[in-house]
């Protein structure tokens, strides 16, 4: 089967499992509104200040992110595959009052065929994982980029998928991008708790029980094959990071809270790290701009 179809299949995944997500997050427009941002610290040092950037938020989910950037100065289009995670964005920008653009795309179309030019494509979270073909990404990426424009990207570190809750290894190390068939994407908002909550007054866990009944293709790719990619596109690799904490995902039972939505490993010998992020550069002279 092809990669096309397999993003197909995670769009009906995807699809499914966003009002399951929503039904946890209480009213988020009403959050925004009152000056509330989803935004973690590492991702908002890395961007740096936004009044005035041009961001592509790629796989931008629901647009909660994509709205925190631009209720802090930004110019923002928002991308994603899920037709139900783009039209929950275009209503919270309106029901918000924060304008930003949504498109509903695969991203790796969408970054190939669009006019628009950016200072900073922006991923996080569970973001590259689901994409089967990383050179045609990071090649993507670079085409939207004006020179000078960078990619951001946070995104929770493929060890910390090693282990099962009780933090025992179950798994390889990712690499290589092998395929990896899913029942289809869980309620993961609900398994977190107030991790992914993200702090609207009326937020509470719905206990429901979810079942997606589409399945779904992840993809397993190390860091080693992030990098590679980014560095393949012509991208210079400016910024990479390992940090010990993870934000608003809980992996594993013993998990130590830190302030701000964020977990870390219980005290002992086992230490890892939970996050990574990367930064690269489109760095040459605007007379080789395509
Ligand atoms: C875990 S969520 C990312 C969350 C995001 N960091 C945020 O701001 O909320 C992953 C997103 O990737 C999207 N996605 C998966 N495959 C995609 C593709 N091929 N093109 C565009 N979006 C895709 C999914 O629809 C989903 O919304």
């Amino acid at each position: 089967m092809s990669w096309r179809s397999h993003h197909e299949q995670n769009r009906a995944s995807w699809n499914a499992v966003t009002p399951a997500h929503n039904r946890h997050k209480g009213d988020q427009a009403a959050f925004l509104r009152g000056g509330g941002s989803t935004l973690f610290p590492e991702e908002k040092s890395l961007l740096g200040p936004l009044p005035g950037l041009r961001i592509a938020h790629v796989q931008c989910n629901c647009g909660q992110d994509t709205l925190s950037l631009a209720a802090g100065g930004a110019t923002v289009t928002g991308v994603d595959i899920s037709d139900a995670a783009i039209a929950f964005a275009q209503k919270l920008s309106a029901d918000s009052g924060i304008p930003a653009r949504f498109v509903r795309s695969d991203v790796l179309d969408w970054l190939a065929t669009t006019d628009e030019r950016f200072d900073v494509v922006f991923a996080s979270y569970g973001a590259f994982g689901w994409i089967a073909d990383l050179d045609t990404l990071t090649a993507g990426i670079r085409r939207v980029l004006d020179p000078g424009g960078r990619l951001v990207y946070v995104e929770f570190h493929p060890i910390a998928f090693m282990f099962d809750r009780a933090l025992q290894p179950v798994d390889v190390y990712a690499s290589g991008g092998e395929p990896i068939v899913e029942p289809g994407v869980s309620d993961y908002v609900q398994a977190a708790g107030p991790g992914l909550l993200h702090g609207a007054d009326d937020a509470k866990i719905d206990d429901t029980p979810f079942e997606n009944p589409h399945v779904a293709h992840a993809y397993a790719w190390g860091i080693a094959d992030v990098v590679g990619a980014v560095l393949r596109s012509g991208l210079r690799l400016t910024r990479l990071t390992e940090i010990e904490h993870s934000n608003g995902w809980k992996p594993y039972d013993a998990m130590v809270p830190l302030p701000g939505r964020r977990w870390t490993l219980p005290p002992g010998k086992l230490r890892f790290p939970l996050m990574y992020t990367l930064e690269a550069e489109r760095s040459e002279p605007a007379s080789r701009t395509p």
